[in-house]
């Protein structure tokens, strides 16, 4: 393990969960030596926002000294209703130009939900089951305990489906919107939590004092609805890679 893990000031509740504190400049290189060991032709699902940037620019950097990435397929977990695939604030432009280009991936091997029906997020469950399922998902982690899309209410039972955004989700997001709250979606095509909880290993990557509360009781709160993280305490295999500020008490 690279950097310098610092001991958890937490302890999870889940015995399946390991948390590994590190300094906010460390989080990409310790999630990247987890990330890694699925190269190189695993199936890897990404989480866009800012969460995992760090963690990504580790990966290219092993690439560049020669992990071997191109053979990786991606699915993404998440995508706006309305945006185009082209369209520059699209999830799906993001995982090109982010992680599926710098790593040598081409678009054949790439997955984006697309489109609004029941029917498409229908065959996006089935394109992850066709690919023998993810081994390794990297989710983020919303100020509200958002994984995926799935905010607050959506259940342990949810699959890939479309969700009306929270305000303050959209909010959060509409620094990609040249801050315009009303250019931001109001709806998303997301995995669900029982979609994200069928990947064999987790890796949730949060920085950041605006975190603290969500992963807080995600990690050491009940199992429920309210806070969707707390579902990957049902999971077998996660890894938390997370900085002070993010693993300190509520503020
Ligand atoms: C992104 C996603 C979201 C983000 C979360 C945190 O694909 O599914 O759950 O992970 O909103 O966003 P950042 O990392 O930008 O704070």
């Amino acid at each position: 393990m690279s950097g310098t893990t610092l001991d958890a000031p937490l302890v999870p509740v889940s015995p399946t969960t390991r948390v590994l504190a590190c300094a906010t400049d460390e989080i990409g290189e310790v999630a990247a030596d987890v990330v890694a060991t699925v190269a190189p032709d695993g199936v890897l699902g990404v989480a866009t926002g800012s969460s995992p940037l760090a963690l990504y620019t580790a990966l290219i950097r092993r690439r560049d000294e020669g992990l071997s990435t191109e053979r990786l397929r991606l699915f993404a977990l998440d995508e706006y209703v309305g945006l185009d695939a082209d369209d520059p604030r699209s999830y799906a432009a993001y995982v090109r130009a982010v992680i599926a280009e710098p790593l040598g991936i081409p678009n054949d091997r790439v997955r984006v939900p697309s489109g609004s029906s029941p029917a498409d997020a229908e065959a996006y469950e089935r394109s992850i089951v066709e690919a023998g399922g993810v081994d390794l998902q990297i989710v983020g982690i919303g100020r509200n305990g958002h994984i995926g899309f799935n905010e607050p209410g959506s259940d342990a039972e949810t699959r890939t489906r479309v969700v009306e955004l929270d305000e303050s989700t959209r909010r959060a997001n509409a620094e990609h919107f040249d801050g315009d709250l009303s250019l931001v979606p109001a709806r998303a095509m997301t995995q669900g939590v029982a979609t994200i909880l069928s990947a064999r290993r987790i890796v949730l990557v949060a920085s950041g004092a605006a975190k603290a509360a969500a992963l807080r009781s995600a990690l050491l709160g009940p199992v429920t609805a309210d806070n969707p993280a707390s579902f990957l305490q049902r999971h077998r295999d996660v890894t938390v890679v997370a900085d002070l500020d993010a693993l300190r008490e509520d503020r």
